[in-house]
């Protein structure tokens, strides 16, 4: 396993780092300073307070401080910390609050073992997020850890993963939301502006083509411009546009050949120029790499130098190359200005973050929602689900310590849950460990769902008494893990721990086998066609027991559909192999222009392969019809419409996925969606606008999108290989 530098210290004991200052300090701006007149633009008031500061203030705002774990060896952070990823003092005299960062997208993290007893509320997996398909639950997500963290003190959030999975193998697959540009970008768009709406700076991540943890720190991921516009940049760029973050962390990785942190193409050319982007670039931790070639290239603000990377190069380094003319001044104006700006956008000086009480049970709430949204039915036989669970004698409930809690992926984004790890001691204890199961038993739960049934627990670990508890049960229940985290990739799509072996001896023995899975990423599932059920929950989050009796009984009908293509094997995959995922040397680089823009479903349909399941695929306990489908253009708009009925008897929802295939091109495009709820029987037409960026494509000599004009194919349907009959629109060319 590879650690990037410095990550021992995230394990190192914690030296009373408790100091619970940083709400203090967090003091508003006098009323007598004309920046704090809330009416001007967020613009204006960093150009007024800009002005105020001096050259030691403003070097003072460009870089921040672990306040993470420290040895004892390190210089201490000044006071006035929390404790988390990030810290820049409050500048008392013009009334700059203190900055305090904190990891991330899955709630506040890491607070436990930095700050031990506060406790967070964990949402659930980024891909159950996307899986929701709904844009509400995106922002209701973002919003409650946003308020959270806002409750605690922080001012920043490090939240907004959006790495497209182009790896099934990543092992941050967890942290991000799927394969598919407009998806993600709908998704993660939506939860930033969550998190802004609760006067929290979000932070969109990890920028860019960081699609795999295997030689992060060093890998350059070689892909044509054309190509990364219309993929994973084009995801930074919906998302953005949607949620308008305050910052934007660039990544570790090299991109065709020049770090992400002093790219100019992708900070000054694409973020900067092409999308105009206001807010500020911050580093990953240990991202940085050079002062005057940085800071020229667009990077407005160092993470943690003084620990993770090489030199503080915004401090010595950067004075030397102003002095010597290599850095102009008035670009530090700008990273200065960039950053306030984002500040006062969010409120952050109106309603600065201190600590408050806040509503865990609303905010488990919101996480069981998100995963009773997201939770993905995959298979389905026979009807053996939902659960008649009034009427249940017995039920073995199986492996994956479901007796004690629900499984998380580790690194930066680990929260910790009220009443801890449930099942400590389980190695990698140090980072990007412990592995962390959240307290909230299935087991317990189930019991809960079916009070008159017998409700027994198996290990596991002796496959024999799992299936003979089985075989004496109405039905098993089986949870299977995958750990997955930060600064590792799995190097295959096996479940560990020989737990293929025990899901087929519980199915021999029981034909109404449940899986449910705990992954961050596709497994494989030798056993796929011996069981009667499937359901995908990730990473579930908090009070994932309940939510998922809920959907096994049917009290909540699953409506999550994929947010990516589950391949069979990996010899489906752009690149079979993933080297140095197992140990080694990993290559220099990694080659994304085979597959392009054409990430995930667009890579299956371009080169004609049936993945296992397809992208935007997921099962409910009740039946819908889709369509007629009708195509409306008219000058720069298209418009699907479409009918969706509930033919079953039970109410739930589907999503409507609109998809075209643009002059040319072998695959369709994801260019629409809408997630639609209806009562038995009840059928609704829905309108979807089509995102123009989705009908166009990137033309690198113009520097923009273009329409190209002509006959497109529109589909609808439930899934990318699931579609209705296709409607050619001829479109006129335009540019956007
Ligand atoms: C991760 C980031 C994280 C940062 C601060 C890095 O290792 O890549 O996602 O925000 O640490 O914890």
């Amino acid at each position: 396993m590879k650690r990037k530098a410095g990550n021992a210290l995230r394990c190192a004991i914690v030296f009373g780092l408790a100091t619970w200052m940083g709400t203090a300090l967090a003091q508003q701006a006098p009323a007598a300073h004309p920046w704090s007149d809330a009416k001007l633009s967020p613009d204006k008031r960093a150009d007024l307070l800009l002005a105020q500061l001096t050259q030691d203030e403003k070097f003072h705002l460009i870089r921040s401080y672990y306040a993470g774990p420290r040895k004892p060896e390190d210089k201490p952070v000044p006071p006035g910390y929390i404790g988390s990823a990030g810290y820049i003092p409050a500048l008392d005299r013009v009334g700059i609050p203190a900055i305090q960062e904190s990891d991330a997208g899955l709630g506040v993290a890491t607070s436990d073992r930095m700050r031990p007893g506060d406790y967070a509320t964990p949402l659930p997996a980024g891909p159950v997020t996307a899986a929701s398909w709904d844009p509400k639950i995106a922002f209701r997500g973002g919003a409650m850890i946003g308020g959270e963290a806002h409750a605690k003190g922080f001012n920043v959030l490090l939240a907004g993963g959006i790495n497209l999975m182009r790896e099934p193998r990543n092992g941050r697959n967890f942290e991000y939301a799927g394969e598919d540009p407009l998806l993600a970008g709908t998704i993660v768009g939506e939860a930033i502006r969550g998190i802004e709406s609760q006067h929290v700076v979000s932070t969109i991540k990890h920028y860019a083509l960081n699609d795999q943890e295997t030689g992060r720190t060093t890998i350059s991921a070689q892909i044509g411009e054309q190509a990364m516009r219309e993929s994973d940049l084009l995801a930074f760029e919906l998302a953005i546009e949607r949620g308008k973050p305050g910052s934007v962390m660039c990544s570790y990785n090299k991109i065709n050949g020049d770090w992400a942190c002093e790219n100019d193409y992708l900070l000054n050319q694409v973020l900067k120029r092409d999308w105009k982007y206001p807010g500020f670039v911050m580093s990953d931790w240990g991202g940085v790499h050079s002062a005057a070639k940085a800071v020229n290239a667009g990077l407005d603000q160092e993470s943690a130098g003084e620990i993770f990377d090489k030199e503080i190069y915004f401090d010595a380094p950067l004075k030397t190359a102003l002095a010597k003319g290599e850095v102009k001044q008035a670009r530090i104006d700008d990273m200065v200005k960039r950053i306030l700006r984002s500040f006062f956008a969010a409120g952050v000086f109106e309603h600065p973050a201190k600590k408050a009480p806040i509503d865990e049970k609303a905010n488990l709430a919101v996480a069981r929602e998100t995963l009773e949204a997201g939770a993905v039915l995959l298979r389905n036989e026979n009807g053996l689900l939902p659960l008649d669970a009034t009427k249940l004698e017995s039920i073995a409930v199986i492996g994956a310590h479901a007796d004690k809690g629900v499984l998380a992926g580790g690194g930066s984004s680990l929260v910790s849950a009220k009443g801890g790890n449930a099942v400590p001691g389980l190695k990698p204890t140090d980072w990007p460990g412990p592995i962390m199961y959240h307290p909230y038993a299935p087991l317990k739960a189930l019991q809960a769902m079916a009070p008159k049934a017998n409700v027994q627990f198996a290990s596991g670990d002796d496959v024999a008494a799992a299936a003979a508890l089985a075989a004496k049960s109405k039905v098993a229940v089986v949870f299977v893990q995958k750990w997955a985290g930060e600064a590792f990739d799995a190097p295959d799509l096996s479940l560990p721990d020989g737990q293929d072996a025990l899901v087929a001896a519980v199915a021999k023995a029981n034909p109404h086998t449940i899986v449910v899975l705990e992954n961050g990423s596709p497994v494989a599932m030798p056993w796929l066609n011996q069981v009667g059920a499937v359901l995908e929950v990730w990473y579930p989050g908090g009070d994932a027991g309940t939510g998922i009796a809920n959907l096994l009984s049917g009290k909540v009908n699953p409506s999550g559909r994929l947010p990516i293509s589950w391949p069979r094997d990996v010899a489906q995959l752009p690149r079979p192999d993933l080297p140095a995922a197992a140990g080694g040397t990993p290559p220099d680089t990694v080659d994304y222009a085979i597959e392009g823009a054409n990430v995930g479903y667009r890579w299956y349909q371009m080169k004609g392969i049936q993945p296992l399941f397809p992208f935007g695929y997921g099962l409910s306990y009740t039946t819908f019809e889709h369509g007629p489908l009708k195509v409306d253009a008219k000058g720069d708009k298209v418009t699907a419409t479409v009918t969706v009925a509930n033919t079953g008897k039970r109410a739930g929802a589907d999503v409507a996925q609109v998809y075209v295939q643009v002059p040319g091109a072998k695959a369709k495009r994801l260019a629409g969606f809408a997630k639609v709820f209806l009562k038995p029987g009840e059928k609704r037409e829905v309108s979807i606008p089509l995102e123009r960026k989705l009908l166009a494509d990137f033309d690198v000599a113009k520097r923009g999108w273009v329409v190209r004009g002509g006959e497109y194919v529109v589909v609808e349907g439930s899934s990318s290989e699931t579609v209705g009959a296709p409607i050619n629109v001829t479109l006129s060319a335009s540019t956007l």
